[in-house]
């Protein structure tokens, strides 16, 4: 049943780590750090541990302060507290054999007055509301319309690279292995490169040369504390999530691309279609060519696959590594299933967001499905045990 030469499961030097194989854990919001302080817990650890046999860990987005922060219950990497909270977190991954980078976040508009410091506004390239973009502000608010948000001066941009900077030093200590800027799904970075969000006139607006400044000024930033072969940088370059638009994502994310390969980063993660099938805008494969002849390092898809198409895309060269989201929630043992072709459960997407180990640390690996079955062949029927 196992093959050796099973494309997932050959061995991969990512810049400072090894890889056991190439079954990465997407990096995915489940809103559940302890309150009040955006703070991880012992469940959030319980959870990564469980899914240490990924090749690479990546940690759901974290927002680099309170500014960055666009939903309730996501947790944050600015406070002392929270870098305790992390520190859980890695201690229980690496005892489990695993490996971890954090992703760096700051959702610009994305985001509401009630979430914010001092109940400001969002900040954005531009201040032009998202039509149809929702956050959640609290347990009970059910799915709310972000406002306008308040446009950023460019004096405030070197505010915005130190808080990234700071996030990557607080990684540090945290004890990650390395760290993922996010620049998708229609977050700050996101907004910027994008021509639909970024209406700006001054030296961060415009051409693709001044919309990629600051997401690169960010990089470097993040470079400076781990070194290039410890950083990462996803970007989503059709998605539509987060009424994102770009007139021309391959002009733009190839010249993305090519400066992303000068600074020599570790890997690009790609959300090759759209967040959660999002309608794309431009043709992914076109796209991805594009990047791909910018970009010489690692290439890590992202696109909702199943093994067999990640299977078939490593053998054709179009990646060198797969994330995968929701299978892996649903699946701790998402590698070992895969390695066996095994049957996998089915995920719950009423539990994704918040709430408590329901869905969250109880999905059942192969084993202990196992044992579950042979305890109610050895227990006579209606006995409960
Ligand atoms: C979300 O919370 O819906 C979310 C967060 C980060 C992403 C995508 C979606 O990259």
């Amino acid at each position: 049943m196992n093959n050796p030469n099973d494309p997932l499961f050959q061995p991969y030097s990512l810049g400072d780590l090894a890889l056991p194989n190439r079954v990465l854990l997407s990096p995915l919001t489940r809103a559940r750090a302890t309150q009040p302080g955006d703070i991880p817990n012992e469940m959030n650890a319980r959870y990564y541990q469980q899914r240490a046999d990924a090749g690479l860990i990546l940690s759901e987005a974290t927002q680099v302060s309170p500014q960055g922060k666009g939903y309730a219950f996501t947790p944050g990497i600015h406070s002392p507290e929270q870098v305790v909270g992390w520190k859980k977190v890695t201690t229980a991954v690496h005892m489990a054999g695993g490996r971890m980078h954090a992703q760096l976040w700051h959702v610009g508009r994305i985001s509401h007055t009630a979430l914010q410091p001092d109940g400001n506004k969002p900040v954005a390239p531009s201040a032009i509301q998202p039509e149809g973009a929702k956050t959640f502000i609290s347990a009970d608010s059910g799915m709310v319309d972000v406002p306008e948000p308040k446009a950023l001066d460019a004096g405030e941009m070197s505010a915005i690279v130190e808080q990234f900077r700071q996030g990557a030093i607080n990684a540090k200590s945290a004890g990650f292995d390395g760290v993922q800027v996010h620049a998708a799904n229609g977050y700050l970075l996101d907004q910027f490169l994008k021509s639909g969000s970024n209406q700006r006139t001054d030296e961060f607006g415009g051409a693709v040369e001044n919309r990629m400044r600051l997401p690169l000024m960010v990089v470097e930033a993040v470079i400076d504390v781990w070194g290039k072969e410890n950083v990462g940088v996803r970007i989503s370059p059709t998605g539509s999530f987060n009424a994102m638009y770009d007139e021309d994502p391959v002009e733009t994310f190839s010249a993305f691309a090519c400066r992303l390969n000068d600074l020599g980063i570790a890997y690009l993660e790609v959300v090759e279609d759209s967040f959660q099938g999002n309608h794309a805008n431009g043709r992914p494969e076109e796209v991805i060519d594009a990047i791909q002849a910018g970009f010489k390092g690692t290439y890590i898809a992202n696109g909702a696959y199943t093994a067999e198409e990640a299977r078939k895309r490593i053998n054709a060269g179009r990646c060198d590594l797969v994330t995968f989201g929701r299978p892996f929630i649903a699946n701790p043992d998402l590698p070992e299933r895969f390695r066996q072709h095994a049957e996998l459960n089915k995920w719950d997407d009423s539990t994704f967001y918040g709430g408590d180990e329901r869905g969250y640390t109880d999905y059942p690996t192969l084993k202990e499905l196992e044992i579950s079955a042979s305890r109610k062949l050895l227990s006579p029927k209606g006995n409960k045990t």
